[in-house]
């Protein structure tokens, strides 16, 4: 869509936000977040390296939490991306958790428009990982179906502690509106 807003609730090396720039629509625009500023920097580096337009993508060091501070009010975003656990190549005792993960995805899932769609990409093999895995999937599966169409999509023959992913679609339902 030549409009769309996106949110990258993860910006780590900057891989998710390329591959998102590059789909991005004229008039399209990505909000990156990142509470690590080596992650901003190496991912500046990447964008620039690949020739995406820097009016098209805010790279913000600030957490997840924090969405609405860099959004114009009332602002509403098509889809927002989570890749979880800690930045490849960095330091791996810094990594999302559960507490400001479920607090930024209620967030998140309240700002997309109908039909818009949020994907977490869940790694729970490290130190926090099962913590933040369990408290999501509770979360996640108390939420209204009349609202938000909640899918798992995981491999059933990987050792050890496959990630898997969560798609969310926010429901268009004018009988039961939410706001
Ligand atoms: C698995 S990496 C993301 C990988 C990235 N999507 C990519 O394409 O390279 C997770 C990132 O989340 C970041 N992070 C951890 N807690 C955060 C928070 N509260 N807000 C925003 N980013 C956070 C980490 O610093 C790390 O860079």
């Amino acid at each position: 869509m030549p409009e769309s807003r996106v949110i990258d609730a993860t910006l780590g090396n900057g891989q998710d936000s390329l591959k998102i720039a590059q789909r991005l629509g004229a008039k399209g625009h990505l909000y990156s977040f990142d509470i690590q500023a080596e992650a901003i920097e190496r991912s500046r580096e990447l964008l620039k390296e690949a020739k995406i337009d820097p009016s098209q993508v805010s790279l913000i060091h600030d957490s997840h939490i924090y969405f609405k501070n860099y959004l114009a009010p009332e602002e509403k975003i098509d889809f927002i991306i989570y890749n979880l656990g800690y930045l490849p190549r960095g330091d791996k005792s810094i990594t999302t958790v559960a507490k400001s993960t479920l607090k930024s995805v209620e967030i998140g899932l309240s700002l997309l428009k109908p039909y818009g769609m949020m994907v977490i990409a869940v790694y729970h093999g490290h130190e926090t990982g099962k913590e933040e895995r369990d408290q999501l999937a509770q979360y996640l599966s108390t939420l209204d179906q009349q609202h938000y169409h909640v899918f798992r999509q995981q491999f059933i023959n990987q050792k050890n502690h496959p990630p898997f992913l969560y798609l969310i679609e926010r429901a268009y339902n004018p009988a039961a509106p939410i706001e």
